[in-house]
C-alpha cells in the first residue's frame, strides 16, 4: 500500500521558553524538524505533508525549498486535531504514517518495520518502555496482554502512571479509517484537546486489528519537550557520532568531547583532541591531528595535516602536511597547497597559498595568491580593502616578506623579491631585487625631551 507521511510540527514549544518554533530548535546544528524529514524517504513515500501553526513563517523560509505539503492549522486543538488538517488530501487507499516533528531519533529501519506490519493490521502504533516514563502517554493493554488504548499523563490515574511502556507517537493506519476514527474524537479530557491517540481505543472498541511494535532503544523515540531533553537527544546524537568516528579509525581523545554538527568522513590514524566542533562536511585524510578547541567547518584537510590548539576553519582547503594554529583562523577561500606553515594569530580568507610557504605570526592574507615556498614575517597585513572594492595581491615564489609589512592592494610581488620589514608596498615590487618603503632613521643629536635636563 502507499505510504502517505504526516508530520505533526504545529506546536509552539512553550516549555522550550523560546521564540523559535520548537521544531526550529537545532540538534546537532540542524533543525529537530529537519532531522525527521531526513528520515521520511527512507519509506518511499507517496507524498510528505508537515502540518506548521507556530513560526509559520520560520518553518516556510527555513525548508521551503523542499518537495513538502504544507498544512496549515492555525489553532493548535491537539495532535488528532493536527492530523486532520492533511488527511483531505490523502487518498483513502493509502496509508498514513504520522511522525512528531519534535521525535528526531527515530531510525529509518524501525519506520519500515512498522510501515511493513500496517500490510497486515488496521493500526500499528510504536512503544518503548521508558525508565522515567514522565510525561508520556502510557500504553494500557487488558489481561490478555493485548493494547486496548493510550492514556495522557495528565488524564492518568496514579496506577495508570506506573506503566513503563510509553506511547512513541509514531503510529500507522489506512487513510480511509482514521478519517473516521478522527472525526469522532472528543477533547472532553485534561488537556480540552482532541487527542490522537485515542484513535487506539476506537480501533479496539471497533474490532479492528490494533499491533503495538515495542522497541528496545529508548533513546530513539526520546520526545523532544524543553531544553533538558533536548540537551538529552543532543548528547545521545553526539555518542553516536563519536562511534562512527572511532569505527572509521579515528581516535578521539574523549569521545564525550567531540561535536559533529554536520558530517565528517575521517581515514584511518586521524587523531582528535577534545573540544573539537565539526559542522558542514568535513573531510580529514590519513593522519590528520586535531588539537584541542578547534572549529572546523565546511573543510577539507589532507594527509598528515596538524592543527593546533584553538584554530577556527570555515571554507578551507589544505593539502598534505600543512601545520595550522595555534589560534589561527582560515576563513572562506583558503586553499593550502602542501606543507604550508600558518602560525599564531594569523588570519586568512579568499587566498591561495603555494606549498611550503611560511605565514607564522600575526598576520591577516586576504584575497591573495601567494607563490611557493615563501616566508611572510611577522605582522603582515595585505591592505584588501579600499572601502569600496576588494583588491588582491600577488607575491611570487621564494619571495621573502620582512615584518610589519603592508601590502597595499593591488599589488605585485616578484618571484625571489625580498621586501624590507616596516615597509608600505603600494607600488609592484620587482622580483630578485630588495624593496625597502619606509621613511629613513634619523638622528637629532642633543635633542632635548620636554621637561627633561640634557644628559
Ligand atoms: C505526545 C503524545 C503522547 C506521546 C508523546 C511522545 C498526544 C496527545 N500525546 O505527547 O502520547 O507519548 O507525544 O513524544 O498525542 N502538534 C501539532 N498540533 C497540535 C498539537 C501538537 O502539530 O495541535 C505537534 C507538536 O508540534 C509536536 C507533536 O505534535 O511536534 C507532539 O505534540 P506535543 O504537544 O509535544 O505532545 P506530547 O505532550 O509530547
Ligand atoms: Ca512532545
Amino acid at each position: 500500500m502507499p505510504v502517505t507521511v504526516v508530520i505533526l510540527a504545529a506546536g509552539q514549544g512553550k516549555r522550550m521558553r523560546s521564540d523559535l518554533p520548537k521544531v526550529l530548535q537545532p540538534l546537532a546544528g540542524r533543525p529537530l524538524l529537519a532531522h525527521v524529514l531526513e528520515r521520511a524517504p527512507g519509506l518511499e513515500p507517496a507524498a510528505i505533508h508537515v502540518v506548521y501553526g507556530h513560526g509559520a513563517d520560520q518553518l516556510r523560509t527555513a525548508f521551503g525549498e523542499e518537495d513538502l505539503r504544507w498544512c496549515l492549522q492555525t489553532e493548535q486543538l491537539g495532535t488528532g486535531h493536527a492530523v486532520a488538517q492533511a488527511l483531505p488530501g490523502v487518498p483513502d487507499d493509502h496509508n498514513v504514517l504520522v511522525l512528531f516533528g519534535d521525535v528526531p531519533l527515530i531510525r529509518v529501519a524501525t519506520l519500515r518495520t512498522l510501515s511493513a506490519r500496517a500490510e497486515s493490521a488496521d493500526l500499528v502504533l510504536l512503544t518503548a518502555s521508558l525508565p522515567d516514563p514522565t510525561g508520556y502517554g502510557r500504553i494500557l493493554r487488558d489481561a490478555g496482554g493485548r493494547v486496548v488504548g493510550i492514556v495522557e499523563e495528565k488524564d492518568a490515574t496514579d496506577e495508570q502512571r506506573r506503566i513503563s511502556e510509553t506511547n512513541a507517537g509514531v503510529m500507522i493506519a489506512g487513510a480511509g479509517q482514521l478519517r473516521r476514527w478522527i472525526a469522532s474524537l472528543s477533547n472532553d479530557n485534561a488537556q480540552g484537546e482532541y487527542y490522537l491517540p485515542d484513535v487506539v481505543a476506537m480501533a479496539v472498541a471497533e474490532g479492528a486489528s490494533v499491533a503495538a511494535i515495542k522497541i528496545d532503544d529508548s533513546e530513539e523515540v526520546l520526545g523532544i519537550n524543553d531544553k533538558s531533553e533536548l540537551a538529552a537527544a543532543e548528547r545521545s546524537l553526539q555518542q553516536a557520532r563519536a562511534r562512527e568516528l572511532m569505527n572509521a579509525g579515528a581516535t578521539l581523545a574523549d569521545p564525550a568531547r567531540v561535536d559533529v554538527r554536520g558530517r565528517v568522513t575521517v581515514d584511518g590514524d586521524v587523531f582528535i583532541d577534545v573540544g573539537a566542533v565539526f559542522e558542514g562536511e568535513v573531510e580529514l585524510a590519513r593522519g590528520v591531528r586535531i588539537g584541542p578547541n578547534c572549529t572546523i567547518r565546511d573543510s577539507r584537510l589532507g594527509p598528515d595535516c596538524v592543527v593546533h590548539a584553538n584554530t577556527v576553519m570555515d571554507g578551507v582547503t589544505a593539502g598534505a602536511s600543512c601545520v595550522l594554529g595555534p589560534f589561527a583562523h582560515l576563513r572562506p577561500g583558503t586553499e593550502l597547497a602542501e606543507r604550508v606553515k600558518v602560525g599564531n594569530f594569523v588570519e586568512i580568507k579568499n587566498s591561495h597559498i603555494g606549498s611550503g610557504t611560511k605565514i607564522s605570526h600575526l598576520s591577516y592574507v586576504g584575497d591573495a595568491t601567494v607563490g611557493k615556498d615563501v616566508n611572510i614575517g611577522a605582522g603582515t597585513i595585505t591592505c584588501n580593502y579600499d572601502g569600496v572594492s576588494k583588491h588582491r595581491t600577488t607575491i611570487g615564489d621564494n619571495a621573502s616578506i620582512g615584518s610589519g609589512v603592508m601590502l597595499v592592494a593591488p599589488v605585485e610581488v616578484g618571484e625571489a623579491a625580498t621586501i624590507g620589514a616596516g615597509s608600505t608596498i603600494s607600488k609592484d615590487a620587482p622580483g630578485a631585487t630588495l624593496t625597502v618603503a619606509r621613511s629613513r632613521q634619523v638622528e637629532i643629536s642633543g635633542w632635548r625631551g620636554p621637561g627633561k635636563e640634557p644628559r
